[in-house]
């Protein structure tokens, strides 16, 4: 262990905290590789968690299907669902656990699975720039 090495672990402990604050300022989680399966008229889950765990309950959290217009199927805000901004397709059909968002739970419930539901789902969780300074 000599004292050259001292500048590069501490570079290294630098950069692990700035992944950290790029995962805390915008980490975006697309569901698993598996699809989720689901026939008609049933309820699903769509999985999406983060790690490490944060309380999302105050955070952004965005669930989209890229290919729509609007994208949200679901916009949860400053502890609040926006259901003015979602796709009138899934109105009153998609919900996040509320219990579950402060254990960085942000799975989405999805009710009455139509046909037209099938396509690539992705979920997104954005903090303030603010709380990205905060963790350096
Ligand atoms: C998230 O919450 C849902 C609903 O309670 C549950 O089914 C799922 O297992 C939870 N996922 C994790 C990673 O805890």
């Amino acid at each position: 262990f000599s004292v050259q090495q001292m500048p590069s672990l501490h570079l290294g402990m630098k950069i692990k905290s700035l992944l950290f604050c790029l995962f805390a300022a915008q980490s975006e989680v697309i569901v698993p590789s598996q699809p989720v399966v689901s026939l008609v008229g049933e309820d699903v889950i769509l999985p999406c968690h983060l790690d490490p765990v944060m309380n999302a309950f105050d955070m952004t959290v965005e669930w989209a299907r890229p290919d729509l217009n609007p994208r949200f199927i679901l916009l949860w805000r400053q502890g609040e669902e926006l259901e003015t901004k979602k796709h009138p397709s899934f109105s009153g059909r998609t919900l996040v656990f509320i219990d579950e968002l402060e254990k960085g739970n942000i799975s989405l419930k999805l009710s009455k699975v139509k046909v037209s539901d099938e396509g690539g789902y992705k979920c997104v969780c954005i903090v303030k720039s603010l709380f990205c300074s905060a963790c350096w």
